[in-house]
């Protein structure tokens, strides 16, 4: 049998050189496939004799192993030279701005939440919740608030209808029930804020039904008010971000606390408008309450089961919707609850672009 295996090659290899994607399939089925050329060639080893099959054995191989090759190549080559035509004939303009589409914001009372915790935990304080839906016992009468006084009556609490094991429940009016929670829940000492929100039936461009607050709670031996003092002084700074900060206690009464004081921060006139900051006592200011504090109550420490004798502390409960407004200038609370967008778009913070406090990314 006469096989001219370099005749078979150099004709396929010519018809490879020229062929496309398409021809070169053809090529590859009609050489290699199973009725094909070299396929055909390697079936006829079997009936050659040995020496005769050594010789043509690796030519055809080599014939087999070289065709394969050269289709790969051609293919390969074919394919990128598509990539680059489509390449070309595409533009893609990396320099075009980005349309971003809609973003959301940072409500001003997640900002504050958020600026509170982080001013907190710089003095050791954790963040502590507890439930909106409260029993009478954990709002109340554990914080010696007794039956009869007013903050119980119906105008002012949102009671629920039913009792819930024989006890009355409500919306809280307070996040001092978190108070009563923690101390029951952990042992001295405690350092904790509470902030989150809060319900009493009133409405008007000061008052909304549901708003926020935070409480403060510090549990330990031989806590004083010079603690209390120190500690207010140092949130409020860094809260409105002045060192000129002035406070001034004013002895108040909350059932609670004893002594209890109400804090007023000084304000100066700046173009007609009050900014917290400086000392009243130079003449262009004045005073204005933030905050409502106190040592712990010996009977509210022993309602939650410590020993007044050796643990004191102090609390304090603020809003958190007005000292959003005394820091970023709004001056009606309902329209932080309408969820009017042009509102937010406007008072709103970026969710990346924090000004204050530790900066974020964008400062
Ligand atoms: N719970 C009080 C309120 O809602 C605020 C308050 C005053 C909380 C004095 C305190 C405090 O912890 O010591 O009006």
């Amino acid at each position: 049998m006469s096989i001219d295996v370099e005749q078979l090659q150099s004709d396929l290899m010519a018809e490879i050189a020229t062929a496309d994607l398409d021809a070169l399939e053809a090529i590859r089925v009609k050489a290699l496939g199973k009725q094909g050329a070299i396929t055909g060639l390697l079936k006829t080893l079997g009936g050659m004799s040995p020496e005769e099959r050594q010789v043509q054995g690796p030519a055809i191989q080599g014939l087999r192993a070289a065709v394969a090759d050269a289709i790969a190549a051609r293919k390969a080559a074919l394919e990128a030279e598509a990539l680059d035509a489509k390449l070309a004939t595409e533009k893609l303009d990396m320099t075009l701005p980005v349309s971003t589409g809609p973003q959301g914001s940072v409500h001003p009372v997640s900002q504050v939440m958020d600026e509170l915790a982080e001013i907190f935990a710089d003095l050791g304080f954790a963040v502590a919740t507890g439930p909106e839906i409260e029993d009478d016992w954990h709002n109340f009468t554990a914080l010696n608030i007794p039956e009869t006084h007013p903050a119980r009556a119906m105008h002012d609490t949102f009671y629920f209808p039913d009792e819930k094991d024989g006890k009355k429940m409500l919306l809280r009016t307070h996040t001092s029930p978190v108070q009563i929670r923690t101390m029951m829940n952990q042992s001295p000492p405690i350092r904790i804020i509470a902030p989150g929100r809060t319900y009493r039936s009133d409405s008007d461009a000061t008052h909304t039904p549901m708003f926020h607050q935070v409480e403060g709670l510090v549990i330990d031996r031989g806590i004083h008010m010079g603690h209390l003092k120190w500690t207010l002084e140092t949130f409020v700074k860094a809260y409105f971000e002045r060192d000129d900060i002035v406070l001034r206690l004013r002895p108040s009464f909350f059932p609670f606390t004893e002594p209890s004081a109400e804090v007023d921060v000084g304000f100066t006139w700046v173009k007609g408008r009050r900014v917290i900051g400086g000392d009243p006592a130079a003449g262009n200011g004045g005073w204005m309450e933030i905050l409502g504090s106190g040592m712990v109550h010996p009977k509210v420490i022993a309602a939650c089961g410590l020993d007044p004798e050796e643990w004191q502390g102090f609390a304090f409960g603020c809003g958190i919707d007005r000292l959003a407004m005394l820091k970023y200038g709004m001056d009606d609370l309902r329209a932080f609850f309408d969820g009017d967008l042009r509102w937010l778009r406007h008072y709103g913070f970026a969710a990346l672009d924090v000004p204050t406090l530790s900066g974020g990314v964008g400062a």
